[in-house]
């Protein structure tokens, strides 16, 4: 059975590799401390067969948006600076890519961003793409390239619930 965990000292980060050195780093160097202070939290995707096994992984964190960098639809609709939530992170270990893993994540972080929204201000969603294929993944969930910048992409609070809404279940 998959569950998604927080980061713990139980999960084996250093066999994890997904083929982006920069991700993997992260989860072996970075994550945990970040967790531990509060600076982000990130969270892993194992099967309770194997549960020191790291599957994949996604980090949430907090942001702060300048509306004037949002596509113009959306810049008049909010402050100068807005807060925001950002998928800082998501990755897959190579040997389990396109499985729906991703996926599976993707669902998980979008529904802990919702929950997160009934309790903070937030306007949405925000993702950096690593390239021109991860922009395309994130595309599909419904996320919107910023028009400066397109491998950064927005996710707006309504669209995010209504994707929950049709995905989650
Ligand atoms: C990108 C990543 C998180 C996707 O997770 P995944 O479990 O492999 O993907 P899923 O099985 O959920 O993908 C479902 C669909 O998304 C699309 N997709 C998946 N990876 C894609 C990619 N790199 N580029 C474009 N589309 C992609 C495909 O349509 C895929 O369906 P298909 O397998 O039937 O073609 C994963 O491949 C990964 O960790 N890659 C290396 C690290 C990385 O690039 N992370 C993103 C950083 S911004």
């Amino acid at each position: 059975m998959l569950q998604i965990l927080l980061l713990s000292r139980q999960h084996n980060r250093e066999a994890f590799y997904c083929g982006e050195q920069e991700l993997d780093d992260y989860l072996k160097k970075t994550a945990r401390q970040h967790n531990e202070k509060g600076i982000a939290r990130t969270f892993v995707l194992v099967d309770m067969e194997e549960p020191a096994r790291i599957l994949g992984f996604f980090t949430l964190a907090g942001c702060e948006v300048v509306a004037t960098d949002l596509p113009q639809k959306y810049t008049k609709k909010y402050p100068n600076k807005a807060p925001a939530a950002r998928l800082a992170r998501l990755a897959v270990s190579v040997d389990h890519q396109r499985k729906g893993l991703g996926g599976i994540m993707m669902v998980e972080a979008m529904r802990r961003t919702l929950s997160v929204s009934g309790n903070i201000g937030i306007i949405g969603f925000f993702v950096d793409a690593k390239n021109q294929g991860a922009r395309e993944y994130y595309e599909q969930y419904g996320f919107i390239p910023l028009p400066d910048n397109p491998l950064t992409l927005f996710l707006p609070l309504a669209v995010l619930a209504a994707a929950v809404e049709v995905l989650g279940k």
